[in-house]
């Protein structure tokens, strides 16, 4: 690459103030200027985004994929890339321990390619400390955002470009350009995606978080909970299905709070029955649900629902009511294993998983107890344990009695066991029915193989080929392998899998 390669920005007085048009305006400079780079480099630039954490930021990550297409880059595999994006978490402290860990490896990549851009976004970024810590120990990253601008992301790639390429880093730190905002209102609509699977979706339809629960770090860093208009939703759910998608997964925080702040109300249950009348999609999946807020009326729309999946994910945390008071979940065990009975009376076959937290400050043996009582009356389909992890800033850092680790570890050990013996057993119930399947992608360690998911998530392996991929078969549940079943299609008189829909 030239030492000086220099990128002038284009006539910024024709600079558009309205969003979406102010990125579209961006992304056509960016454009220019990754030309540029490309033809120095005499082959097209490349990207690579990771994503660290939940659904939220899966979905963040095709977002900026989306603009990184538009832009010109091509997709790898690998983060030997031209433009690497870790898209982090910071829901536990492990998830940013493993980012400085792998930013080390992204530094002694770039010694090596000059015209490497490497940008951090996500929930991490929105903690100060955080920051600082990059400022002084990381200065090779080019491009720092948080989770509020990630609309911004074509603009600030243009700055980021202009400070690392023109010769004359300007903004804070040399070469790095950084922009967090504390919080936000706005929701930009109809910016570029590009799609991991052609054939199933996240969709957000609301943003943040209000409920602070007295652990949890993402009201902190998501902000406050807004929710995206109802015709927004349906618009963009319709664009994917005429583009192929059958399945869509509606993502928010809580999603059972969906629709309380839009200028007309509406309920998440209504929202569901709109999504439901959208002809040539197949199934609807949301998460999460916060067991204070699920309504009757969801119940009621579940069961007569014919795209709705036969899943609910239902965060326990905790099945003593003293630890859930203090966790400020506003549910007590009693009313958690009422709302099971009432969803379960209505929709037998659903499945239920959760999310447990082992060793909040001041759990005892005897609360620690109440939560195995709740794993084994409800046997979850299957559950996502995690150790307590002090997030600081939220009130249960500031607690006392904060357990040892390893009496931490004890008790989740004890709980995974309990939890993965009750999985196994739930799986097998399945095995010998024929169910739809949707494919998802090819078996990785079989090349004889597809993989699918059924309508309750679990998983299926059966014998296929990748143009079966985003199709949905009859299959016949011959064994259950643990967490998985091996299945075979079930075919008509044509030797065709019969497809439901
Ligand atoms: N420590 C451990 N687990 C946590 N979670 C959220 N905050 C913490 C924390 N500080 C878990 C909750 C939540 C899931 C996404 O992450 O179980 O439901
Ligand atoms: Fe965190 Fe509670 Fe909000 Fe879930 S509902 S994101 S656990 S504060």
């Amino acid at each position: 690459m030239e030492k000086n390669f220099r990128l002038e920005i284009a006539d910024k007085t024709r600079l558009p103030e309205s969003e979406p048009e102010r990125q579209y305006y961006f992304m056509d400079i960016a454009r220019e200027y990754v030309s540029r780079l490309a033809a120095d480099k005499g082959s097209p630039l490349t990207f690579h985004v990771t994503t660290f954490g939940c659904q939220m930021n899966a979905r963040d990550s095709e977002k900026l994929a989306g603009i990184l297409t538009c832009i010109g880059y091509v997709e790898c595999e690998t983060e030997d890339a031209d433009f690497v994006i870790y898209n982090t978490c910071t829901v536990r402290e492990n998830a940013n321990n493993k980012v400085y860990g792998r930013l080390g490896y992204l530094g002694t990549l770039k010694k090596k390619n000059p015209r490497m851009m490497i940008g951090l976004c996500g929930c991490m970024m929105q903690e100060q400390t955080v920051v600082d810590k990059l400022k002084e120990s990381y200065r090779f990253v080019n491009l720092i955002f948080g989770t509020h601008n990630i609309y911004k992301f074509a603009e600030l790639a243009v700055t980021a470009m202009e400070n690392s390429f023109s010769g004359h880093p300007h903004k804070g730190a040399v070469g790095m350009t950084i922009d967090i905002w504390k919080d936000t209102d706005k929701i930009v609509e109809d910016l570029p995606v590009e799609r991991k699977y052609a054939f199933k979706s996240g969709v957000n339809i609301m943003f943040g978080c209000n409920n602070f629960c007295s652990y949890c770090i993402v009201p902190y860093v998501r902000g406050r909970e807004r929710s995206r208009e109802p015709a927004e939703i349906i618009r963009e759910i319709k664009r994917l299905v005429a583009d192929g998608v059958v399945e869509v997964m509606l993502l928010g925080q809580n999603v059972n709070s969906y629709g309380k702040n839009l200028k007309e109300p509406m309920t998440f249950a209504q929202l569901l029955e709109e999504v439901e009348q959208i002809e040539g999609l197949e199934r609807i999946r949301f998460m999460t649900s916060h067991p204070k807020d699920l309504s009757d009326e969801l119940i009621a729309v579940m069961k007569k629902s014919k795209k709705i999946c036969r899943h609910l994910h239902l965060p326990l945390q905790s099945g003593s009511s003293r630890i859930l008071k203090k966790m400020n979940r506003c549910y007590d065990k009693e009313h958690y294993l009422a709302l099971v009975d009432k969803i379960r009376a209505a929709i037998p076959d659903i499945a239920l998983t959760t999310d447990i937290i082992v060793g909040f400050p001041g759990e005892t043996e005897e609360d620690f107890a109440e939560t195995l009582d709740v794993v084994r009356r409800v046997e979850y389909d299957s559950a996502f344990t995690f150790l307590y992890s002090k997030r600081t800033g939220t009130p249960a850092a500031a607690m006392e009695e904060q357990i040892p680790e390893p009496e931490v570890k004890e008790r989740f050990d004890r709980l995974l066991a309990e939890v993965q013996e009750i999985s196994a057993k739930k799986a097998r119930r399945l095995t010998g029915c024929t169910l739809p399947v949707l494919i998802e992608e090819k078996n990785e360690q079989d090349a004889a193989l597809v993989t699918g998911r059924l309508d309750n998530n679990s998983v299926v392996h059966l014998p296929g080929t990748a143009d079966m991929i985003g199709q949905i078969c009859q299959v016949y549940l011959e064994e259950c392998r643990g967490f998985y079943y091996i299945g075979t299609p079930v075919t008509d008189g044509n030797g065709a899998s019969d497809k439901q829909g």
